[in-house]
């Protein structure tokens, strides 16, 4: 027998959303962090451009909102848009009553406010070039002072405990989660009336990505087994701007060197984005991507460049001192040369369906952050919107909990997880090998252009990797590899599905089949029925 771990509150994910919603919520509460690596392996602490808020004088909520619902190519929840662009000013303020000291002007202590893509406004603060790993030190290190919180490393959360699964007939309710301590190579039970999943992304689905190994759907396939539904994951978003270079493993190049003016060129050193949209390299994401794509393919070239070599060193390696460092590892001088550069899956648009204050299906289980789908991106994400999302999410689920816990009492008297039924598995190279296909044909098949018949061959893979997947999790002891591949093959069908059902090209989703826009924007919502999981 494995102890059961008592919390008021499980934060399952240690990136952006989960560290402010342990420093939002009440010291009287008993809270637990769970990060299934280690506290800083999180999209967020690899965030380099930065956090989108209106401060400048000249700017305004009304074009940051109208910015992000273009991006969003109409499909984003204006209530969301709107809930998220007022709270953004309270947001940044908090982050530097934290610590956070984002870099200033020159001549004044204002912050620096840079550009991206589909920002008609300078408003993105940040800390130079590694505006995450400055969020995440700063985010850990107050964390690590609050008494009632456990920070917990190398703890994967498996799958939620709720009344439903353990055969309780009246209101369903989450009361906890099961969860692999990889230390100790054990499964332990932690009960909680409150559970937040902030388990970031699904991007690992695809073979070329910007994303760390975390980012495997954990928290979209949790919530969908516990019966949440799930919305608008068609919309794998899909950088523009990743480094392509043989030792570079899922490096990006941000987004804010062409908002300092870089340019995208072709081989022979030309300009081209001005052929595809009049914004140029400062179009939204979608379009710079496909882009990208499309000159990639009629050329045949493996990458394309991004160079920022026209402006004076000084600014270069001021603005970004730790890409100058990192790719002068690699022999690209960028005050000089043009940097290789190609698209890989960045961010998923798409995930648990909740409300304003991050609520989903499930009394008492929340969603935050990329795990989320709160109507905030639509179908593409506006760049720097997304930690920006989970710091005003986290807040508002911080509200909502300390509403609600008076009412909820702990769970008690919840079964430890069997494995009498299970042996050692013997043969681990059917993981590796299943991982790795399943990435490359989502590559191939569920890219930044699609059509029917690749995304039914995608799904016919995935259908039988799930059948062997499900066999294998039946009959061997969990390990990491295996929770993640279930969790990821699970999340690539609902994104194919997703797909699927979209008779139409908007936004991140483009199919050759269905080139044109239906007049009538509408989220895909997929339902879990009780046999799924
Ligand atoms: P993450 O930060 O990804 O954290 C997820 C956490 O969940 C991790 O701690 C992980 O261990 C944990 N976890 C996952 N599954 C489990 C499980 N089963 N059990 C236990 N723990 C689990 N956005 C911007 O707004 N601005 C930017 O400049 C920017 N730059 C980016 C640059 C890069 C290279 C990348 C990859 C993304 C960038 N983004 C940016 C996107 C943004 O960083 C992410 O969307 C955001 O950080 C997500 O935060 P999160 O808290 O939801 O998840
Ligand atoms: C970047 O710095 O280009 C990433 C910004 C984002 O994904 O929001």
């Amino acid at each position: 027998m494995t102890p059961i771990h008592h919390y008021d509150v499980l934060i399952i994910g240690s990136g952006a959303a989960g560290l402010t919603l342990a420093l939002r919520l009440h010291s009287h509460l008993r809270i637990a962090v769970l990060s299934k690596s280690l506290l800083t392996e999180a999209s967020t602490y690899y965030a380099q451009g930065g956090v989108a808020a209106v401060l400048d004088h000249d700017d305004s909520y009304a074009s940051h909102v109208e910015d992000t619902l273009i991006a969003g190519a109409g499909l984003c929840h204006q209530d969301a848009v709107e809930f998220t662009v007022e709270h953004g000013p309270e947001a940044v303020q908090w982050l530097m009553q934290q610590g956070v000291h984002f870099t200033s002007e020159e001549s004044s202590t204002d912050p620096h406010l840079t550009r991206e893509g589909g920002h008609s406004h300078r408003r993105i603060l940040h800390v130079a070039d590694a505006t995450g790993l400055a969020i995440s030190r700063t985010l850990i290190d107050r964390v690590r002072q609050l008494p009632n919180v456990d920070l917990l490393e190398n703890r994967m959360a498996i799958d939620l405990i709720t009344r439903k699964k353990l055969g309780f007939p009246d209101q369903d309710r989450v009361l906890g989660a099961y969860v692999l301590n990889t230390e100790r190579n054990c499964v332990e039970t932690f009960a909680a009336p409150f559970v937040a999943l902030c388990c970031g992304g699904a991007s690992k689905a695809y073979f070329y990505t910007t994303n760390p190994d975390i980012a495997t759907g954990d928290g979209i396939a949790m919530a969908w087994r516990a019966g949440c539904r799930v919305s608008n994951l068609e919309f794998n978003q899909f950088h523009p701007t990743c480094l392509f270079h043989p030792k570079a493993k899922s490096f990006l190049i941000t987004e804010a060197m062409r908002g300092e003016g870089a340019y995208l060129c072709l081989p022979d050193g030309s300009r081209f984005m001005q052929r595809f949209d009049s914004r140029a390299e400062l179009a939204p994401r979608d379009i710079v991507a496909r882009a990208i794509d499309f000159e990639m393919k009629r050329l045949g070239a493996r990458h394309l460049y991004l160079d920022i070599s026209h402006r004076p060193a000084p600014f270069i390696k001021n603005h970004f001192p730790m890409l100058y460092e990192r790719l002068l590892g690699f022999a690209i001088d960028i005050t000089k040369d043009p940097i290789p550069v190609v698209p890989a899956a960045h961010y998923t648009c798409g995930g648990v369906i909740t409300d304003l204050q991050a609520q989903t299906d499930l009394a008492g289980l929340y969603a935050i952050g990329e795990t989320a789908c709160t109507g905030l991106h639509g179908a593409n994400r506006m760049a720097s919107n997304s930690l920006l999302e989970c710091f005003v999410f986290a807040q508002a689920a911080a509200r909502h909990i300390h509403q609600q816990c008076t009412n909820v009492s702990t769970p008690t008297d919840l079964p430890s997880w069997d494995s009498t039924q299970v042996r050692d598995p013997d043969e681990d190279v059917v993981i590796l090998h299943n991982w790795d296909e399943l990435r490359r044909f989502m590559w191939d098949y569920v890219g930044i252009v699609r059509t029917n018949k690749r995304l039914q061959r995608a799904l016919n893979r995935i259908q039988v990797l799930r059948r062997e997947i499900q066999e294998y999790y039946s009959n061997y002891r969990v390990s990491n590899n295996l929770l993640e591949l279930r969790n990821l093959v699970l999340v690539s069908e609902l994104i194919v599905r997703s797909a699927l059902s979209r008779k139409e090209s908007r936004g991140l989703h483009y199919t050759l089949d269905y080139p044109h826009q239906e007049a009538v924007a509408r989220d895909t919502v997929l339902v879990p029925s009780t046999s799924e999981g």
